[in-house]
């Protein structure tokens, strides 16, 4: 192999078109992002065959601008990378359809990519990785504490028994009349109030590495509605600041006991909830206070949400095991985690 190895990775699995190149899973030459989201905001949330149809739209063009920002061509390439789940089957299949074709067109290797692996591997753009590490993914559809002892390995030590953590933030939005999604916006409205309400923190004293927000989300909407019923205006702020405090407390709490319990000489935190400034400040502070050996790596905002330069990243752990995908390769929309 050439001592500089270059990937084309595609990322559709949800809102947003992506096309990146990157250099040895570590350095972004290209990361084209182009996202649907005003497109899905009037629905409440993604719809799934508009999601297909702008990704349709959007990926020749976005291939296009990302081997020509980074100023490569296919013949510069080793292989190329294609998310082929977990997310939605319709939105799943173009990118892969698209990287099946440039990938025979141009007679490269196809790297099938778990999107989730993808998240945790955003944190190799930003510095080396040292194992034994642990990683919480946080996003729309997942919250997981993954443990990783080496490079491709996953093991899923906790997990949310119901809503995903970004799943509990555009609920709540909804029931504030905010936007979809509504996660960067009440990380907003939180820092301008307090924790006034008594939210409950869930499984937070368990002795296992779970979570569940769906309890949370139900007092959430209760407090509200029965404000509502007396003709009570509840401050939003507040309400924000206290959603805020109860979701970031049980994310940090379980994964510095995580961190306690696994040998780990790094956390990584991923995923779009990642960029939550409450819980980047949060982990943070705790960890520094009480494991100041293990370092925190979290990416910067534009690679905690989708995008195929993470991709592009967990797909160097794969060209270097060479496990590479037949052109019979099909989206996973449920894909777990497995050992790769
Ligand atoms: O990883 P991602 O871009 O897509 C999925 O794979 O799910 O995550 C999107 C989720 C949404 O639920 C969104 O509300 C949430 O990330 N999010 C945030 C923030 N920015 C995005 N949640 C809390 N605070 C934020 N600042
Ligand atoms: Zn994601």
């Amino acid at each position: 192999m050439n001592e500089t190895e270059l990937i084309l990775a595609i990322e559709s699995s949800c809102d947003e078109t992506s096309v990146a190149v990157v250099e040895n899973g570590e350095k972004i030459l290209s990361n084209i992002v182009a996202s649907q989201i005003n497109s899905h905001k009037r629905f409440g949330g993604v719809v799934p065959e508009v999601a297909s149809r702008h990704h349709v739209e959007q990926i020749t063009i976005c291939i296009e601008e990302a081997l020509t920002e980074a100023a490569v061509e296919a013949k510069d390439l080793q292989a190329v990378a294609v998310t082929y789940g977990p997310g939605l089957v319709g939105a799943l299949l173009i990118g892969l359809s698209a990287a099946k074709a440039f990938a025979w067109a141009n007679g490269l290797p196809l790297l099938p990519i778990n999107h989730m692996a993808g998240h945790i591997y955003a944190a190799r753009l930003v510095e080396p990785l040292e194992f034994p590490l642990m990683a919480l993914l946080v996003s729309g559809g997942h919250t997981e504490l993954v443990y990783m002892e080496q490079d491709g390995s996953f093991e899923i030590i906790g997990e949310t028994r119901d809503d995903a953590a970004g799943e509990a933030y555009d609920k709540v939005g909804r029931v504030l009349g905010l936007s979809y999604p509504s996660g960067k916006e009440i990380d907003e409205l939180a820092h301008q109030g307090e924790d006034t309400y008594d939210f409950p923190r869930a499984m937070i004293k368990e002795d296992n590495f779970d979570f569940s927000f769906s309890g949370l989300k139900s007092a959430f909407i209760n407090l509200t509605h029965n404000a509502e019923q007396r003709g009570e205006v509840l401050e939003h702020k507040n309400l924000a600041a206290s959603f805020q405090a109860s979701v970031v407390e049980v994310l940090v709490t379980k994964t510095v006991k995580a961190c306690k319990t696994y040998p780990v000489k790094q956390l990584i935190v991923a995923g779009g909830v990642a960029a939550n400034r409450g819980l980047r400040e949060e982990m943070a502070r705790v960890l520094s206070q009480e494991l100041p050996a293990i370092k925190l790596i979290v990416p910067p905002l534009r690679l905690c949400g989708d995008n195929a330069a993470m991709i592009g990243a967990a797909a160097h752990v794969e060209l270097q095991k060479k496990h590479f995908a037949g052109m019979t390769l099909n989206a996973d929309p449920s894909l777990a985690f497995q050992h790769i």
